[in-house]
């Protein structure tokens, strides 16, 4: 379901060039929660950020259900990650003017709403905890439960795939805690896909695949004798 191949990104000119991925390959199947790990700087949110059609690559391939996304137009790219990718970044991004139900409704609208995105949106709130909370302003709430907003706001386009980039980076132990066992369990309810960036490897327990990057290369594994390069 995702297909990456030869992947690089090369930041800058002559001398302020910096090569932010180095030739990564992977291959992630539908329902995998994967974790992306590795130090600051190493090419993280680089490698999150082509894979969610924010930026474009210097070189390589990302298939996406078969679709090659470096070979769509501006267009079809704003459609594409609209439709199959669901984001959760470290800051919550709500608009604070709308309630808690109308931000989760967002991505929908924009694809032109159907007769039953506002259940599904209610079922989603439902499910992160929040269905006392859908009429509040978003401005109301607290960090932890803006996140699960933005957990539920993430996936009302049934997407391919969910990128979150720190998701846990801005809240207190307790509310990461909460929010990581809702995308795991969202995960394996929905055979969602998660592909999450974090230092927080611990507070995740077991999850299906850990990858760790180092200087913009991708290791299978986050066990340095064992890791095996993935290009
Ligand atoms: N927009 C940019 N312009 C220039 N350099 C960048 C840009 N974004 C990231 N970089 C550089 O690319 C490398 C990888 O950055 P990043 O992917 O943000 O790392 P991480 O998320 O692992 O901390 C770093 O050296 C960073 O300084
Ligand atoms: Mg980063």
């Amino acid at each position: 379901m995702l297909e990456i191949n030869n992947l690089s990104k090369i930041y800058g000119e002559g001398e302020n060039k910096v090569k932010a991925l180095d030739n990564v390959s992977l291959s992630i199947e539908q329902g995998e929660v994967v974790l992306i790990v590795g130090s600051s700087g190493s090419g993280k949110s680089t490698l999150l950020n082509m894979i969610g059609l924010l930026d474009q690559p210097t070189n390589g391939k990302i298939f996406i259900d078969g679709t090659n996304t470096t070979t769509l137009d501006d267009n079809e790219i704003s459609s594409f990650r609209n439709k199959k990718l669901g984001f959760i970044f470290q800051f919550s991004n709500l608009l604070t003017d709308l309630s808690v139900l109308e931000n989760v409704l967002l991505p929908r609208e924009i694809e032109g709403t159907n007769n039953t995105a506002e259940k599904d949106a209610r079922d989603l709130l439902k499910t992160v905890g929040l269905e006392d909370q859908m009429y509040k302003r978003a401005n109301k709430i607290s960090g932890g439960q803006a996140q699960r907003v933005a957990i539920a706001r993430g996936l009302i386009n049934k997407p391919s795939i969910v990128l979150a980039d720190e998701p846990t980076g801005n809240l207190d132990s307790v509310s990461s805690e909460t929010i990581v066992q809702l995308m795991k369990s969202m995960a394996k309810k929905l055979n969602q896909t998660f592909i999450i960036v974090t230092h927080e490897k611990e507070i995740f327990g077991d999850v299906d695949r850990v990858i760790t990057i180092k200087d913009g290369k991708a290791f299978e594994g986050d066990q340095p004798s064992k890791m095996e390069v993935l290009a």
